[in-house]
């Protein structure tokens, strides 16, 4: 059986209407597992819903709307999902917000807050719903998609960096307190890749001739060049593997 196999496999993915949410559920409904589609918007998740369906048959995936600022939202996501499929093996917090772009001296406290709250309370809140059953039944992984932008420093972006940051140090501690209980957490840390959330960076020539000209491979990343490090983490090829931080950038950060 390949390592990468997930048949039976139950997969949560936020932010999968587009995007790379939206490769990472393609990408582990083509190795078998069930998807639940999740973003703010049905009519966007509904879609994605039919894709996979009409190439890995009806059942493959189901729509569960919700807006991860909204912990009632959350435990629907969470309650719907174990009512059409039992049970969650995989937890993928990947939709993430980023409200602010300039220096950390002119961010108001309502920007920074809501940052904090759906980059890293939000991803919180959802695992301690998930985590009890992956505990009870000693098997489970989460993956949280973090950034790049967590390892350094921006002049522009720095509050999105704090939040991103918290991230690895989330997956860190709760690899800590579930590894006894073989439930794995780890963090995908993406470089720019090309989605309608980094369009600022990437549609305009100059803004990608910098954004690329530092970078060992010269271009930015597809979706789907992360949603093979999804699978990864969530599948047999890394029950060795927790708290870490994996870099999928095109070599930017070395
Ligand atoms: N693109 C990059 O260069 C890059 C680099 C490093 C890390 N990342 C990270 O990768 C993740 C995904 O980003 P992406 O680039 O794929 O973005 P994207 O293409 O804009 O997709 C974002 C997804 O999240 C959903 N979403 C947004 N706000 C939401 C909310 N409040 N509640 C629920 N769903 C919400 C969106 O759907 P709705 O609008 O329908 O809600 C959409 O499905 C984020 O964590 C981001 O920080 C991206």
């Amino acid at each position: 059986m390949s390592l990468f196999d997930l048949t039976g496999k139950v997969a949560i993915v936020t932010g999968s209407s587009r995007g790379i949410g939206r490769a990472i559920a393609e990408q582990m409904a083509v190795q078998g597992a069930k998807v639940v589609i999740s973003s703010r918007k049905a009519e966007a998740c509904q879609e994605v819903v039919d894709a996979i369906n009409g190439k890995h048959g009806n059942g493959t995936a189901i729509a569960v709307p919700a807006n991860i600022s909204s912990k009632e939202d959350l435990q629907r996501l969470v309650d719907e999902t174990n009512r059409a499929f039992g049970k969650i093996d995989v937890l993928v917090c990947n939709a993430a917000s980023n409200p602010y772009y300039g220096p950390m001296s002119g961010v108001t406290d309502e920007q920074f807050r809501k940052v904090l709250d759906n980059n890293v309370i939000s991803n919180h809140w959802l695992i301690q719903m998930v985590a009890p059953q992956m505990i009870e039944r000693k098997d489970g992984s989460i993956i949280i998609v973090s950034s790049i932008g967590g390892l350094r420093g921006s002049p522009t972006i720095g509050v999105y960096n704090v939040s991103k940051a918290a991230d690895f140090q989330l997956a860190r501690n709760l690899a800590v307190e579930f590894g006894p209980h073989n439930v794995r957490v780890n963090c995908i840390a993406p470089g720019l890749i090309k989605t309608d959330f980094a369009r600022a960076l990437w549609e305009d020539p100059e803004r990608y001739k910098q954004s690329t000209q530092g970078a060992p491979l010269r271009r930015i990343g597809e979706p789907i060049e992360i949603a093979g490090a999804a699978v990864f983490l969530a599948s047999a090829a890394s029950t060795f593997m927790t708290g870490q931080a994996m870099v999928v950038d095109g070599g930017v950060t070395i």
